[in-house]
C-alpha cells in the first residue's frame, strides 16, 4: 500500500536575478498559474532571505526560491552555487493522514527537521512537516523531502496557527547551518539485514498483485 499518493509541489532553487525568468518559462511555456509571489520572505532579517513564488498546474505546483544575499550568503544562494540554477531543493509528497504516516516514520529511523506546521503555502491549506537531508551534508546545500497533507474535499482544515511556509523552512535549515547539524534523514542502522523488496511484497500485497514475482538475487 502507497503512503504517499501523489507529489505536492516541487521546489527549486534558481540562480540569482533568475526567478522572473523561470516563472517566465514555468508560466508562458508550461502554461502554470502564479498564486503567491513574496519577494523577501524576511524583510527583517540583515543576514539573509529570498523570495518564493508559487506557480499552481492544478494537480501539483511548482515552487521558485531565489537568495537574498545581506550580510551572509542566503542559504538559496548556497544551494544553486553547488547545485545549479534551478536545482531541486525539495519534493513534497502528499499523504493521506500526516500523523499516521509521520508515526510510522519515526519508528522506521526517520529524522524530521522540527515540528509538523499547520499553513497556507500559495496552493492552499495544508498540514506540513520537513525531512532532514538526504546526505550528511551542509543543511543549506542538501536536498530533502516534505510530507504535506491537503483536506479532503468538504472539509476545512484549521489554520489557527497562522505560519509563513518560507519562513519557516528557511529559518529551520538556517538553524541547522549554524549549528553545524549535518544529521540526515534516515538512519539505516534501522533496516532489517535480511530485507529484500521481495519479501515486502510478499508480507503486504496478493500475489496476483506483484509485477516481479520471480525471485532475483539479492545482489543484483
Ligand atoms: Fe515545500
Amino acid at each position: 500500500m502507497s503512503r504517499v499518493s501523489r507529489v505536492d509541489h516541487i521546489a527549486y532553487a534558481v540562480a540569482q536575478g533568475m526567478i522572473e525568468k523561470w516563472a517566465w518559462y514555468h508560466i508562458e511555456v508550461e502554461g502554470g498559474k502564479l498564486t503567491k509571489r513574496v519577494d523577501d520572505v524576511r524583510p527583517d532579517d540583515p543576514d539573509s532571505s529570498m523570495k518564493l513564488w508559487c506557480i499552481d498546474f492544478e494537480s501539483f505546483g511548482v515552487v521558485l526560491v531565489e537568495g537574498i544575499d545581506r550580510k551572509k550568503k542566503s542559504q538559496v544562494t548556497a544551494f544553486s552555487d553547488c547545485h545549479g540554477d534551478h536545482s531541486v531543493q525539495h519534493i513534497a509528497f502528499d499523504t493521506e493522514n500526516l500523523e499516521q504516516f509521520v508515526a510510522r516514520a519515526i519508528s522506521r529511523g526517520v529524522n524530521l527537521r522540527g515540528q509538523q506546521l499547520v499553513s497556507n503555502d500559495g496552493f492552499g491549506d495544508l498540514k506540513q512537516l520537513f525531512g532532514k537531508g538526504y546526505a550528511k551534508q551542509n543543511a543549506a546545500e542538501m536536498s530533502f523531502p516534505e510530507y504535506v497533507e491537503r483536506p479532503k474535499q468538504g472539509t476545512q482544515m484549521s489554520t489557527s496557527v497562522p505560519q509563513n511556509t518560507g519562513k519557516n523552512f528557511y529559518q529551520r535549515i538556517e538553524n541547522a547551518r549554524n549549528s553545524g547539524d549535518t544529521s540526515t534523514l534516515i538512519d539505516f542502522s534501522l533496516m532489517p539485514s535480511d530485507w529484500s523488496p521481495n519479501s515486502t511484497q510478499e508480507a503486504s500485497a496478493p500475489e496476483s498483485t506483484q509485477p516481479n514475482k520471480q525471485k532475483a538475487p539479492n545482489h543484483v
